[in-house]
């Protein structure tokens, strides 16, 4: 038998190039996948048509004592979000002591609406109980999301916070911005 026959039957054929990490990336266009946090590519377009995040006012930093919650939308009016004061400093957390924090309100696994509760200090849903934590940045706990919530980024402007950015990808979208 000759020596390539041979290799093929025992599954070494050298011939066939290794998929590396580099080529990967280089064939499915991977390393490009990410959140956008201050702009969007809208689908077709080119580089050049980015497209920014509204800057939207949400609440009064005087009226957001700690525990308190908001719901609004962002960044439109199909997109439920929620934002928390928590009792103490957090992970990405704004304003005097870096409590206050939003994300969507779409669970990560099929987009039922989370809840908080405060008795826990947990983002949880009711469909199928995933839970994820805004004190670490919206972070998956327990349940069947496999991804943490998008993080809406916060700033605070003449004592508004205000909404200027999504990190991840909202549930059932392609792009945050549609
Ligand atoms: S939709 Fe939230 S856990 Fe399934």
């Amino acid at each position: 038998m000759r020596k390539q026959e041979k290799a093929q039957r025992e599954g070494k054929n050298r011939s066939r190039p290794r998929l590396t990490r580099r080529r990967f990336i280089q064939t499915t266009g991977a390393a490009g996948v990410g959140a956008a946090t201050s702009g969007v590519l809208r689908p077709g377009t080119a580089a050049a048509e980015t497209v920014d995040y509204p800057v939207k006012p949400i609440v009064a930093l005087d009226e957001l004592s700690p525990g308190t919650t908001v719901p609004f939308t962002y960044p439109d009016d199909r997109s439920p979000a929620l934002l928390l004061r928590m009792t103490a400093g957090v992970v990405g957390g704004v304003g005097p002591d870096a409590s206050i924090v939003a994300f969507s309100s779409l669970c990560t696994h099929k987009g039922c609406p989370v809840s908080y509760k405060p008795e826990h200090r947990l983002l949880v849903c009711p469909c199928h109980w995933s839970t994820f934590d805004p004190e670490k940045a919206g972070s998956l706990v327990i349940g069947q999301a496999s991804q943490p919530l998008p993080r809406i980024e916060l700033r605070i402007e003449s004592n508004q916070v205000v909404a200027t950015g999504v990190a991840g990808l909202i549930y059932g979208r392609h792009t945050n911005l549609v």
